[in-house]
């Protein structure tokens, strides 16, 4: 029997109809938007730059608005920008990236609270404990509270914690002790009744970074302060995605009665100049070499596979745990806009994510659909 196909491509859904004889005649619905293959299982999520906030590109954005039902600001959010002096808040694009989310239906996770990192310049200047605790509050209630219930979430803090799961030695444990974590949730749960309130990290699924997480988590528990979530961030190798120990994670962290998240997931396909160190701790840079950089001139067709092969198995990962996976968020849109072009290493070429640099869908990208449809 030989069959014909018509390939009907709208809204996100693929109508494949095979026309053989008339009584023969099949149709298979097929997803081709990422958002809808995983409607019943989890959020797909991109963080989103400036740019697509501000929609100047409408490839870019017609792939946010067919691909993501979230989002996340890269940085639009975080304290320097939305808060850059002590009386002075910025809330111009971050007002914008909420308005897009409401109109074309795609979450929010606002990001980030307090974070060690990114900081107003005028926080250098603070000697009292009792200025960073004013700042802590104002800061809080002030931005948390105008997106109450406006975003679906917050990551509340993020990156609070070293390697080893001791806490690290950010401004806020030097000036308001180990209990200001604990803080900024009730102060939190308080300006933003209506929103999700999440702790997000990296390096997470480690046994030791694990369990300071679990103490964190379970510290705001005891306190009685609600804590809705945690979030993976996700930064690894597309050679060594540590699949065992995220599963294990996923497990530990259900456990504790909150949402698993992966809030920041990209796969570098380049060598790492510091080993199997997979730290997202911006400070951590390295001299640019060209025996670093591969594939400036274009990513082989054997890596192109092997990055599609990680991305799937993460997913079947994802996939095993849909009943405690509440959301996937990708770093990023595509190949051009990531991070990892530029760290730990400035000025090479990364292929981390499931779109090119022409904002055409990858293997990956075809990868995770398949997964879905087959
Ligand atoms: O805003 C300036 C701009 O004015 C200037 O022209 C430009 C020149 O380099 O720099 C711009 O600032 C950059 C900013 O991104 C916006 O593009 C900073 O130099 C650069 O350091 C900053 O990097 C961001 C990084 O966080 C900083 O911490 C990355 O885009 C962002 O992807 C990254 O995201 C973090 C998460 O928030 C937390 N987890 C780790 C993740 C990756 O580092």
């Amino acid at each position: 029997m030989t069959s014909k196909f018509f390939l009907t491509v709208c809204s996100g859904v693929c109508l494949l109809v095979a026309a053989c004889s008339p009584s023969q005649k099949i149709s298979i619905t097929k997803a081709n938007s990422l958002k809808e293959a995983y409607k019943n299982n989890f959020l797909i999520g991109a963080a989103l730059n400036t740019s697509q906030i501000q929609e100047h590109d409408s490839v870019a954005d017609n792939i946010i608005k067919q691909h993501f039902s979230a989002a996340t600001p890269e940085n639009i959010m975080k304290a320097e920008i939305i808060h850059p002096a002590w009386d002075t808040y910025n809330f111009d694009l971050a007002d914008k990236l909420v308005a897009y989310g409401a109109k074309n239906n795609i979450k929010i996770n606002a990001h980030t609270l307090i974070w060690h990192s990114q900081l107003p310049s005028f926080i250098r200047g603070i000697k009292s404990a009792d200025s960073i605790k004013l700042y802590m509050e104002n800061h809080i209630n002030t931005v948390a509270a105008r997106y109450n219930g406006k975003v679906y979430s917050w990551d509340v803090v993020n990156e609070a914690l070293n390697e080893d799961g001791t806490l690290r030695n950010s401004v806020f444990l030097q000036k308001l002790g180990p209990d200001y974590i604990v803080e900024a949730f009730r102060l939190a749960q308080k300006a933003a009744p209506d929103t999700k309130l999440y702790y997000n990290d990296y390096n997470i699924e480690q046994p030791k970074k694990r369990a300071g997480t679990i103490e964190i988590i379970k510290k705001i528990k005891a306190a009685g302060v609600r804590i809705d979530g945690v979030g993976i961030q996700g930064h690894w190798h597309m050679n060594d995605a540590p699949l065992d120990k995220i599963e294990e994670s996923i497990k530990e962290f259900s456990a504790l009665g909150i949402e698993v998240m992966f809030t920041e997931l990209d796969l570098s396909v380049l060598p790492n100049p510091r080993g199997r160190n997979n730290s997202a701790d911006i400070a951590a840079t390295t001299a640019y070499n060209e025996s670093i950089n591969p594939y400036k001139n274009g990513m082989p067709d054997s890596v192109q596979q092997k990055l599609a092969k990680s991305y799937e198995q993460l997913f079947q990962l994802f996939l095993k745990y849909k009943k405690n996976v509440t959301r996937v968020t990708f770093w990023g849109v595509d190949d051009g806009q990531s991070w990892l072009n530029d760290f730990p290493v400035r000025g090479r070429t990364n292929y981390a994510l499931l779109f090119d640099r022409k904002l055409q869908p990858k293997k990956a990208f075809y990868s995770l659909i398949d997964l879905k449809n087959n």
